[in-house]
């Protein structure tokens, strides 16, 4: 059954706009996301959308991530772990790109398509060009019943709830959350992961409501950052591994709300070309969490430093290094490596969300921008 509502019905619950609304309603959503998922025990994943097709997703020759915006960038995230956890080769592309290339498609390769409305023109179409491969076709969508969500063989919805601000912020977690989900489930079927790391990892992920819940506690202290940088004309983020896409992701939520021109790479590309653009007036935001890339990204900063560029530092709780070099930090709770991208992205939300405000700017609705890409 579908209901229709206008927006005007939709209750903004108190807060300003529905961006910190929804920013705020993450710790819910991810909990909504992963809830009926989780045995009671904690020691097994079950995804209802998926399970008749699972043994050909175990079986998968490659997956092939197509997204658009904020949800291709959740599919790097999920390259990372689908590589890192179930060893399967992953690629990730702009379904504008992908829909026109002539692209290799094996009838044993997976296409996962990634769209919160479930209506975005150019993955719609996309998906229709690969099914004539035989690949098997599978949808993490928010919208139940939508084009996407019809189009592909089987899927699993994100359960975020109607997502009304233009930014995404909570369908971004609750995809990535199931990208997670499937990634280990995968990972443990193909036997690659012991039963041990497993229960690790989806124990982890029932900690991550409550730790976002702490750090949406340190709001104003990161309103108060936001402050100093609301007058910036650009901005750099960077960020390692799968805290890349993180980058990329908190570039494009300052971007598109507060029409700031940000740019995201990967922290090591710095040194290739955008490094000529730091001086005393660059914004550069670093997700420098404690993980195996950590010392990598120390030096970054010490680079960032050394031509005074500004830095915003998104840390581990109780980190005493960073501290002595960044101009601000922001402490997010300590999780597991592959589980970080849910919570540092939330701060970078906040951020984008108050330089918005901060301007002036029309932070639900930003000029230009429709919630949903229905023409190519
Ligand atoms: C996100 O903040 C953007 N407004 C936009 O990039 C969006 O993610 C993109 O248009 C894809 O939309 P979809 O997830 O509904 O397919």
């Amino acid at each position: 059954q579908k209901i229709e509502l206008s927006i005007d019905e939709i209750d903004k619950c108190g807060y300003e706009h529905f961006m910190l609304k929804e920013i705020h309603e993450q710790p819910h959503t991810i909990s909504d996301t992963f809830r009926g998922r989780i045995s009671m025990d904690q020691s097994n994943l079950f995804l209802g959308g998926i399970t008749d097709v699972l043994p050909r997703l175990v079986q998968a020759r490659r997956i092939i991530i197509i997204a658009c915006g904020t949800s291709w960038h959740a599919g790097l995230v999920g390259e990372y772990l689908f590589e890192e956890y179930a060893r399967i080769p992953v690629e990730v592309e702009y379904a504008s790109e992908f829909r026109y290339r002539n692209p290799v498609i094996y009838a044993d390769d997976v296409i996962i398509a990634i769209s919160q409305s479930g209506e975005t023109a150019d993955t719609l179409a996309a998906i229709k060009m690969a099914k004539e491969s035989g690949a098997l076709i599978l949808g993490v969508c928010n919208v139940a019943g939508s084009s996407i969500a019809r189009e592909t063989d089987a899927g699993v919805y994100t359960h975020a709830g109607i997502e009304i601000g233009v930014a995404s912020t909570k369908a971004f977690t609750s995809q990535v959350t199931v990208l997670m989900m499937m990634a280990f489930l995968l990972g443990k079927k193909r036997n690659l992961i012991s039963q041990e790391a497993y229960e690790e990892l989806i124990a982890g992920l029932t900690q991550i409501p409550d730790k976002i819940q702490e750090i949406l506690s340190d709001e104003q202290y990161i309103k108060g950052i936001g402050e100093t940088y609301k007058d910036a004309t650009n901005a750099l983020y960077l960020g390692r591994g799968n805290l890349y896409p993180v980058a990329l992701e908190g570039a494009l939520k300052l971007k598109e709300i507060s029409y700031i021109h940000a740019e995201g790479y990967p922290a090591a590309e710095m040194k290739h070309g955008p490094i000529a653009l730091i001086d005393e007036n660059m914004p550069v935001f670093i997700i420098a969490t404690k993980d195996k890339s950590y010392e990598k990204i120390v030096s970054n900063i010490q680079e960032v430093k050394a031509r005074n560029g500004k830095v915003i530092a998104v840390v581990t709780k109780g980190d005493d290094v960073i501290v002595k070099m960044a101009d601000h930090v922001i402490e997010v709770p300590e999780c597991h490596e592959a589980l970080a991208p849910l919570v540092t992205i939330i701060p970078l939300q906040i951020i984008s969300y108050y330089i918005a405000v901060l301007r002036g700017c029309n932070v639900d609705q930003p000029r230009n921008l429709a919630k949903s890409v229905t023409v190519e």
